[in-house]
């Protein structure tokens, strides 16, 4: 089975979370466009969706689904998105796609996050992945040297500007032994908006594709 069946595979499990009448939050990759395609497909009668992402909206909106601020809706029931490593805690690495600090804010703002992912992502430690890390351009090369002191080696995306109009380091030899403290440390750099570490907020509830079925995990 190829990765993208495993991935549509899980975003399609996912809706089993979706009820009528909720607000509910979409994250941004390629996991959740497989699961944008499944919520216009079951068209639920949901009061409406709330964007990770400038690309996720236009997606919802060529689904015909309705798009809502945030700044509106008060807490979610349920968020859904992607992940580029998770570890057996349900912690996750994301912000692949450069959309860490908006994913963040809605996961947190959400009273359930379901992560969907192919089971490849699945990872005894998180670590191996370079870290995303938005920053604001003018602390770029100010912040890249604080994250050396802290045992990475930050490598800038090149022709990325984020949604928020920063930019992105993508940080590699961390150890991520201690997650919650290493997202503390990164994020109290003066220039970070946020780094990719999901420790604070973790998933509640991990769907993994895999070649035997959804694998379904609860925290
Ligand atoms: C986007 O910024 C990311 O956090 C994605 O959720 C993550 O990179 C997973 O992406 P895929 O679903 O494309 O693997």
């Amino acid at each position: 089975m190829n990765t993208d069946a495993l991935k549509k595979m899980a975003a399609e499990a996912a809706l089993r979370y979706i009820q009528p009448g909720m607000v509910v939050g979409v994250g941004t990759g390629s996991t959740t466009n497989f699961f944008i395609e499944a919520l216009g497909a079951a068209k639920i009668h949901v009061d409406g969706y709330v964007a990770s992402s400038i690309a996720t909206e236009n997606r919802l909106k060529a689904q015909g689904l309705n798009v809502l601020d945030l700044n509106g809706t008060g807490d979610i029931p349920v968020y859904v998105d992607g992940a580029d490593e998770a570890d057996p805690h349900f912690r996750l690495i994301k912000g692949g796609g450069g959309a860490l600090t908006r994913e963040k804010i809605v996961a947190s703002a959400a009273r359930l996050f379901v992560c969907i992912a192919d089971a490849s992502k699945e990872k005894p430690m998180l670590g191996k992945f370079p870290l995303p890390v938005e920053v604001i351009p003018f602390a770029r090369s100010f912040v890249a040297r604080q994250l050396v002191k802290l045992g990475g080696s930050p490598t800038l995306r090149n022709g990325v500007t984020t949604d928020n109009g920063n930019v992105i380091l993508d940080v590699t030899g961390l150890d991520l032994s201690d997650p919650l403290q290493m997202e503390e440390n990164i994020n109290a750099i003066p220039g970070v908006l946020d780094n990719g570490i999901f420790a604070h907020r973790r998933a509640d509830v991990m769907l993994f594709g895999s070649p035997d079925g959804v694998i379904e995990r609860r925290a």
